[in-house]
C-alpha cells in the first residue's frame, strides 16, 4: 500500500501546481491513496466546496483541514455532507463536519484522522486523549490509518509521534508550511514527519506575498495579505504501508513543476 499525502495547498497557485505535478508523481510512485490538506485552498485561507471538489477531481480520496476549516461559512453544510473531508477532531463537538472518516477502495479501508495541536492554537480537547478515543472507535474497521496532526509546536508534534507509534500507519504534521527534515519510521512502525510543508508559492512567507509579510513585521501596522504565486512547489510525503497496518517507509517529496 502506498499513500501520497500533500501538504497544505495554498490558494490557486497551490492547486495549479498540484494539478501539474500530480500525473508525474502518479507515474513515478503509483500511490494507492491520495490525501490532501486543503485548509488553505480557497484564496489562501479555508476550504470551499469548489476547492474540495477540485481535489476530488484530481483523484483525492480524502481531504484534511486545520485551523482555517471554518473560514468560509458557505462550506459548513458541505463539511457536514461530504464524508471524505475531515476537520480537527478535537474541536467543539457539534461544530460542522467530522474529525475522522474511513474511505474504502478496491476492498481496502483507510482511516483518516485530523487533529489540532493546543500549543499556540485553540482546540476544545487534548489531541492526545482525542486520538485514543478515535483509535478505539476505529479498531478493527480499517486496514491503515493516517493521522494529520495540524500543529504549530514541533515539541507537541514529536510527542504525538511517540504517542501514536505502533498504533497508526502514519502521523504527519501540517500547518507550519515549512517542511522538516525528520521523516522516518519510528521504532514501533509508525511513519512520522513533523511537517510535510506547503504546496504553493515557495518565494513567499508561508504562502503570503513576501513584501507584504515583511512590511507587517517591519512596521507592526495592519497590512493586507495576498496569496503569493511566485515559484510554486509541491511538498508531500510518500508512505509505504505494510500488510500489518504499520509503515515500511516514508519519503519526503519536494517537487518543482
Ligand atoms: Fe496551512
Ligand atoms: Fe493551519
Amino acid at each position: 500500500m502506498k499513500l501520497l499525502f500533500i501538504g497544505d495547498v495554498v490558494g490557486s497557485p497551490g492547486r495549479q501546481v498540484l494539478e501539474k505535478v500530480l500525473p508525474g508523481l502518479r507515474e513515478q510512485h503509483a500511490p494507492d491513496w491520495l490525501v490532501v490538506n486543503g485548509e488553505n485552498s480557497a484564496g489562501g485561507l479555508g476550504v470551499t466546496s469548489k476547492t474540495a471538489k477540485a481535489f476530488f477531481d484530481m483523484g483525492a480520496d480524502a481531504i484534511t483541514l486545520g485551523n482555517h476549516a471554518y473560514r468560509h461559512r458557505d462550506a459548513y453544510a458541505y463539511l457536514d455532507d461530504e464524508p471524505r473531508i475531515v476537520r480537527p477532531a478535537n474541536y467543539v463537538k457539534g461544530n460542522p463536519g467530522r474529525g475522522h472518516t474511513i474511505v474504502e477502495k478496491d476492498g481496502a479501508r483507510l482511516g483518516v484522522v485530523n487533529l489540532s495541536g493546543t500549543v499556540f492554537m485553540k482546540a476544545a480537547r487534548s489531541p492526545f486523549s482525542e486520538a485514543d478515543s478515535i483509535l478505539d472507535e476505529l479498531a478493527g474497521r480499517t486496514d491503515h490509518v493516517l493521522v494529520d496532526f495540524h500543529a504549530e509546536a514541533t515539541s507537541e508534534k514529536v510527542a504525538m509521534g511517540w504517542h501514536l507509534d505502533g498504533r497508526v500507519t502514519a502521523c504527519v504534521g501540517t500547518h507550519t508550511h515549512v517542511p522538516t527534515a525528520d521523516a522516518r519510521v519510528l521504532p514501533k512502525g509508525t511513519a512520522y514527519v513533523s511537517d510535510v510543508g506547503m504546496t504553493g508559492a515557495r518565494d513567499s512567507v508561508i504562502g503570503v506575498r513576501s513584501e507584504q509579510a515583511l512590511e507587517s513585521f517591519r512596521t507592526q501596522m495592519p497590512v493586507r495579505f495576498e496569496t503569493a504565486d511566485e515559484n510554486p512547489w509541491v511538498n508531500a510525503v510518500l508512505i509505504e504501508g505494510r500488510p500489518d497496518g504499520l509503515a515500511a517507509s516514508i519519503q519526503q517529496l519536494l517537487v518543482a513543476p
